[in-house]
């Protein structure tokens, strides 16, 4: 029996921190060995956002070599960037042309920019469409996401059930959204969710010396450290690293001693990025192996997305020869 397939894209915009790692990276890594998987960095979609072409280079690369040092696999995964297919905007077109303005003036992301009252892009205001079509091109059967991206996911369903419809032909599978709620929202330094909004991370490649530092600057419970009080901004980092039974003795002996349970949440820390940092340092040196891969991926996507394209202009009418 085939496996289903699996799909998410990402932009590419910053330096991941440990809570993406835990509440959507990580789960990616788990995930590619139950599904035949696609990964693809969403650069056409930080185009709303990033331009400038230098810096939107160097994103793509960094967030290329990040996920390949946390693990997800070229053997196992597809992974490539969307720009390498231009089927993508081009079945964008034709999406645009079956959806209606006030259809898309219902989606959360563009009533949030409206409400903030932000001059917004033609690109920010079809940005489900491009999003449909990334997940409808290749099959895909469950879409990982955060609970902020459902909606789109919603959107991309209706789409296939629109186009199957007025085209009367079963061209799209519909996608089931999967959220990724596994782990509970990860505190940052301050206790509040960690985020790069709120300057609260721990980088998921940190050095020593940013571990460090950022672990002495969590805040602990304010007013005196009674005894048996848990640290708790530390503690909820700590346990994503440890079973609450291995913490349990440390944290007993240590009531009150809030600098011997940050070092020893310093130590495993240390010892949790360094693989991984090791892992992408030495990817870092090798940009053209990394380059490699991520163009073979292109290669591959567009040969699935080429396949599907044919069906699509047969449906519409456009394909006369
Ligand atoms: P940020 O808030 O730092 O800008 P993003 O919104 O880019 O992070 O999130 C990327 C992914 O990482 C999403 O799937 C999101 O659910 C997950 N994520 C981000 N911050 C956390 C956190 N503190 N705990 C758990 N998951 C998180
Ligand atoms: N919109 C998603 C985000 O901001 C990224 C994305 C683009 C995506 N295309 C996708 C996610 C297709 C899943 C499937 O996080």
């Amino acid at each position: 029996m085939s496996k289903k397939i699996l799909l998410s894209g990402v932009k590419p915009t910053g330096r991941p921190h440990i809570g993406n790692y835990f509440g959507a990276m990580k789960q990616f890594v788990d995930m590619q060995n139950d599904y035949d998987s696609m990964f693809f960095i969403a650069d056409y979609h930080a185009l709303n956002f990033i331009q400038d072409g230098g810096e939107m280079k160097q994103q793509i690369l960094d967030l290329m070599m990040d996920y390949l040092a946390i693990g997800l696999d070229p053997k196992k995964s597809l992974i490539y960037k969307q720009s390498d297919i231009p089927e993508h905007t081009e079945l964008t077109w034709i999406f645009d042309t079956i959806t209606t303005m006030p259809y898309l003036q219902r989606a959360h992301a563009y009533k949030d920019a409206e409400a903030k009252d932000k001059e917004i892009s033609v690109g920010t205001f079809n940005y489900p469409m491009l999003m449909a079509a990334d997940i409808l091109m290749y099959d895909a059967d469950v879409v990982p996401v955060g609970q902020d991206q459902k909606q789109h996911v919603e959107y991309a369903r209706d789409t296939a059930q629109k186009f199957n419809f007025t085209f009367k032909n079963e061209v799209f599978k519909l996608p089931d959204a999967k959220i990724m709620e596994g782990v509970a929202v990860v505190p940052g330094t301050d206790g509040q969710k960690m985020s790069k909004s709120y300057g609260n991370t721990i980088p998921l490649f940190a050095s020593d010396e940013e571990i460090e530092k950022a672990v002495m600057s969590i805040v602990t419970d304010s007013g005196s450290p009674e005894e048996g009080k848990l640290p708790q901004n530390v503690y909820n980092i700590h346990k994503l690293l440890k079973s609450e039974d291995e913490l349990k003795s440390l944290y007993d002996e240590n009531k009150g001693k809030y600098k011997v349970l940050k070092e020893a949440l310093i130590e495993d820390l240390k010892n949790f990025i360094r693989p991984m940092r090791e892992k992408r340092e030495q990817l870092a040196g090798d940009t053209e192996t990394v380059l490699e891969i991520l163009k073979e991926g292109g290669k591959r996507a567009k040969a699935k997305a080429e396949k599907k394209m044919e069906q699509v202009r047969e449906a519409i009418g456009v394909k006369l020869y």
